[in-house]
């Protein structure tokens, strides 16, 4: 949580929840917060939620102080927008049938996927935690910024998931059409996403890719390491480029940088993901931003739900 540090004027930590999960005081509003992560975006913090009410569910007679509670929250939520409920913690999914019940009651529209408006709610040691704010305001529309996404029978690797990730987030934008080249592309995950948006894809990979991507005709794999393919290729033809290769963060950027140069002109964004070490992670990212600063602008930098000991960055090419 040092990332918190980053706002101290701002923010400070009341309790944590459970791992990873804090309560924090804010100093001004939760509009505020949400500008201060606008103007200088965490990496580390997936999911921020307000909290305005707090109901002692213990000793509650005919839950008269939690009725009290849901009579204020419904003025804080508009009719006209729909509504989920993220509650997470003790006995939360009965609590979540009862909360849409009554919401649905006074004429609210529950939308489970993509809702304009949470309900947020955590519930610990018999105390419930609420609040309201628009899904855009969280940093992540899912509870704890945990995405789940259906696992589709065509998928080839985890690592999909990343990709999905990002563009859910609205970090990543593709386009509908055009060059992408993907670096360290096997077994072939993101490569079948972008052939999938009719993307025309260059896989770089000395390992194999999944056998149902042969005869794929948007991907043709060049079997060879990365440094093999720049020290060939020199003409500006990719709208995209992706590296989602395993290696160690600073010699990735410095391909990164080096790759540029196959970017278009005017279009050219790239996503790179950062293999991080375990110590000084801060150091790491701030040496990969100088490498990178020369090349690219760097429009979102995050630890993924879908991350492991990783940060994926997406860039736009100068
Ligand atoms: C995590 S996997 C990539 C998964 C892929 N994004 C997917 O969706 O299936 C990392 C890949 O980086 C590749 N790799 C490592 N060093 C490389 C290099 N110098 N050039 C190209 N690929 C490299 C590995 O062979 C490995 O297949």
């Amino acid at each position: 949580m040092s990332e918190v540090g980053q706002y101290k004027n701002f923010v400070r930590i009341i309790s944590e929840f459970w791992n990873g999960v804090f309560l924090i005081e804010i100093t001004g509003s939760f509009k505020e917060l949400e500008t201060f992560f606008k103007l200088s975006p965490p990496i580390f913090i997936r999911h921020v939620c307000p909290f305005q009410f707090k109901v002692d569910l213990a000793g509650q007679k005919d839950k008269q102080q939690l009725f009290a509670v849901l009579a204020e929250l419904t003025r804080l939520l508009s009719k006209e927008k729909s509504f989920s409920i993220q509650l997470r913690g003790d006995k939360s999914s009965e609590l979540r049938g009862f909360l849409q019940d009554y919401l649905v009651g006074k004429g609210f529209v529950l939308q489970i996927k993509n809702p304009v408006q949470i309900v947020s709610g955590i519930v610990k040691n018999e105390e419930l935690y609420l609040g309201v704010s628009l899904a855009s305001e969280n940093l992540s529309s899912w509870a704890g910024g945990a995405c789940h996404f259906a696992v589709e029978k065509e998928q080839i690797s985890r690592a999909e998931f990343k990709l999905l990730e990002l563009m859910d987030l609205g970090i990543l934008q593709l386009p509908t059409q055009g060059n992408v080249l993907d670096i360290g592309a096997a077994p072939g995950g993101w490569s079948r996403i972008l052939a999938q948006k009719g993307l025309q894809v260059v896989a770089v990979d000395p390992a194999n890719l999944d056998s149902r991507l042969i005869e794929n005709e948007n991907i043709v794999h060049y079997k060879e390491i990365i440094q093999e393919y720049l020290a060939v290729e020199k003409k500006s033809c990719f709208e995209v480029i992706l590296n989602d290769m395993k290696m160690e963060a600073i010699e990735s950027a410095y391909i990164m940088r080096e790759a540029a140069d196959l970017l278009t002109e005017n279009s050219g964004v790239a996503v790179m993901t950062l293999k991080l070490p375990h110590i000084k992670v801060k150091q790491k990212i701030g040496k990969v931003k100088k490498i990178l600063a020369s090349e690219y602008r760097i429009i979102g930098m995050r630890n993924l739900f879908h991350n492991r000991q990783e940060v994926t960055a997406v860039l736009q090419k100068y």
